[in-house]
């Protein structure tokens, strides 16, 4: 990672973090479990992606990148719920996550899924807010609630998640891997875009070269992840599964091997980098979050 686009990174991180912590639901009477998990596995370590996708592309096309903060988080909010469910036995058994216990492992299974729920839920009461959300009009608000809530749900994650658990039990075809990966990794990657550049009152044209960049680094970005988890990074990347004798995922890298998996990540990279052209040098961030995003060691 080159100097200025890791503390570049590390500044988002903050202001995300940060924001996250101001918007974190206040102590309820007889629940503190769940919001202890809740909090837990929201200040884990993650990388904080998809919020500083929302925030690049509110800047990108001209908006004031705090106004999509709320939104950011709440991205984010629906990426930790994907993960601690995703994590749990029914789904990918995996015992720990960025290094740490998965949230099952280190709240219950009970406590977990609810510590899911509510982080879905929330996600959306931020979205609809109207003090936290005063700064965008009420308009915006609901096409943003709109995209996030197709890229969470049974058109988008929860299809992806669900055909991926599919593809264990039989031989798929790349289009169908294509499928899971655009699905319940793609989409919401997009969403992140879109929102952020709505939010930031972009043009028509603007908010579908972003759609369409989302699309192409959604893809490269779960190609990335499964490429990290054969390359024998599981001490950097923090996983372990909670069975020995795991079941085989459809994967790229399984599919058509590791060249051809880092081949397809650099071509969905340059396709990515065209759909920006509208915006002339404005795109430099997105374009180096894009690089980031097949370059990073977790
Ligand atoms: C991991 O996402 C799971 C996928 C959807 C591929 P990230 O790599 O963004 O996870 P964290 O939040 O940074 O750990
Ligand atoms: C995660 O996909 C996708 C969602 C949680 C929606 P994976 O199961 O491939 O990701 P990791 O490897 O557990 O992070
Ligand atoms: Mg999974
Ligand atoms: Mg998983």
């Amino acid at each position: 990672l080159v100097k200025p686009l890791r503390e570049e990174l590390k500044k988002f991180q903050g202001l995300v973090d940060g924001a996250l912590r101001s918007y974190f639901p206040p102590a309820v009477p007889y629940a503190h479990r769940v919001r202890k998990a809740m909090e837990y596995s929201l200040f884990a370590g993650g990388k904080r992606i998809r919020p500083i996708l929302c925030l690049m592309a509110c800047k990108a096309v001209g908006g004031r990148m705090i106004k999509a903060l709320p939104a950011a988080c709440a991205l984010e909010y629906i990426h930790t719920y994907s993960l601690i469910h995703d994590d749990l036995p029914a789904l990918d058994n995996d015992d720990t996550r960025r290094g740490l216990l998965s949230c099952h492992k280190k709240f219950g299974e009970a406590t977990a899924i609810l510590a899911g729920d509510a982080l879905l839920t929330e996600a959306f009461s931020l979205l609809s807010h109207r003090e936290v959300m005063k700064k965008v009009p009420a308009g915006t608000r609901i096409q943003v609630i709109q995209e996030i809530a197709g890229a969470a749900g049974i058109q988008g994650m929860v299809a992806g998640q669900e055909a991926d658990l599919e593809a264990e039990k039989k031989k798929v075809s790349l289009a169908y891997l294509r499928y899971i990966h655009n699905h319940k990794t793609g989409a919401l990657i997009k969403a992140s875009l879109v929102c952020g550049g709505l939010i930031g009152e972009g043009t028509t044209g603007e908010i579908s070269s972003l759609r369409r960049f989302g699309e192409k680094i959604g893809l490269a970005f779960q190609i990335k992840d499964d490429l990290l988890n054969v390359e024998g990074q599981a001490r950097v990347m923090g996983k372990k599964t909670g069975t020995d004798e795991k079941k085989a995922k459809a994967t790229f890298p399984g599919m058509v091997g590791m060249e051809q998996s880092k081949h397809l990540g650099q071509e969905l990279l340059g396709e990515a980098k065209k759909a920006l052209k509208i915006f002339g040098k404005d795109a430099g961030p997105l374009v180096e979050i894009g690089a980031y995003i097949l370059s990073r060691d977790k």
